[in-house]
């Protein structure tokens, strides 16, 4: 299982919206997706309540001890991929949920103290040394405002910013915070749209990152269908021969 988690100190920074738009670009990928809500604002719970379909499952979490048991519980049941959403600060879950992580992704709005308070959270993935990426979020479609705040965020973590910043960058958009009032994540709200679009990039470069197989999923659909196959082939091959033999 492949544990995903989106974590930085500062509220409103889009935490919630990018783990649900994440969470439905994997599934539309073919992975088998749960959502995982360690905070108890319930941005996420709130969210599926406004959906009409039970297709998603959000699996409440929120206090630190019981994160490590649960997680494995979820992972042996061959789940594929988990994607976290924490609540603002450093609350004893998110350090447990950072800790657990296979990347931590850091979001952050193009702005100063957005960007300073993306320290704390950097220093906890480097102390459990959990991979790590920015992912520049609101951002305005162009300016220079985009290129300083990814530059601070590179000296920030002293390393390349290909090495530390998630592609694409998310441009600030109304279809985010339509969605997420309809019970939908952005790619089912407006599939056509630029949203959509960054945010299945935005899926793709984590895939990338990780060494995901998109085709693992479809591949042993495939083997349990031909399994499936053979299996019927062979009841049916038993059942004419019983009735041959009672013949
Ligand atoms: N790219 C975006 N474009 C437009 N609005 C956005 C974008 N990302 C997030 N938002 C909006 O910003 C607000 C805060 O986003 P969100 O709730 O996801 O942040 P958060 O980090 O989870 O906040 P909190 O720390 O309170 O949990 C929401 O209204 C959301 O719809
Ligand atoms: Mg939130």
């Amino acid at each position: 299982m492949h544990t995903i988690v989106l974590a930085t100190q500062k509220g409103g920074s889009g935490k919630s919206t990018l783990a649900i738009g994440l969470a439905l670009a994997a599934k539309q990928a073919g992975f088998t997706v749960r959502l995982i809500e360690t905070d108890p604002q319930g941005t996420l719970s709130n969210w599926l309540r406004r959906r009409n379909t039970d297709d998603v499952v959000v699996e409440p979490i929120y206090h630190a001890a019981d994160y490590e048991p649960r997680l494995k519980m979820l992972a042996d049941s061959g789940l594929q991929v988990a994607i976290v959403d924490t609540a603002a600060g450093l609350s004893a879950v998110t350090t447990a949920a950072i800790r657990h992580s296979d990347l931590c992704l850091i979001p952050s709005r193009p702005t100063v103290a957005d960007i300073e308070a993306t320290v704390s959270t950097l220093s906890v993935a480097r102390a459990w040394k959990r991979p790590y990426s920015f992912v520049l979020n609101q951002t305005p479609i162009r300016g220079q405002r985009i290129d300083n705040a990814a530059v601070a965020l590179a000296e920030e973590a002293a390393l390349d910013l290909a090495e530390v910043l998630a592609r694409p960058l998310i441009v600030m958009r109304n279809d985010h915070q339509d969605s997420l009032a309809s019970g939908l994540a952005v790619s089912e709200f407006a599939p056509n749209g630029k949203s959509a679009d960054e945010i299945r990039g935005l899926w793709r470069w984590i895939e990338n990152r990780l060494e995901l197989e998109a085709t693992t999923n479809v591949l042993i659909d495939q083997v349990i269908l031909a399994a499936n196959g053979v299996l019927h082939v062979a009841a049916g091959l038993a059942a004419d021969e019983t009735t041959t033999l009672a013949s």
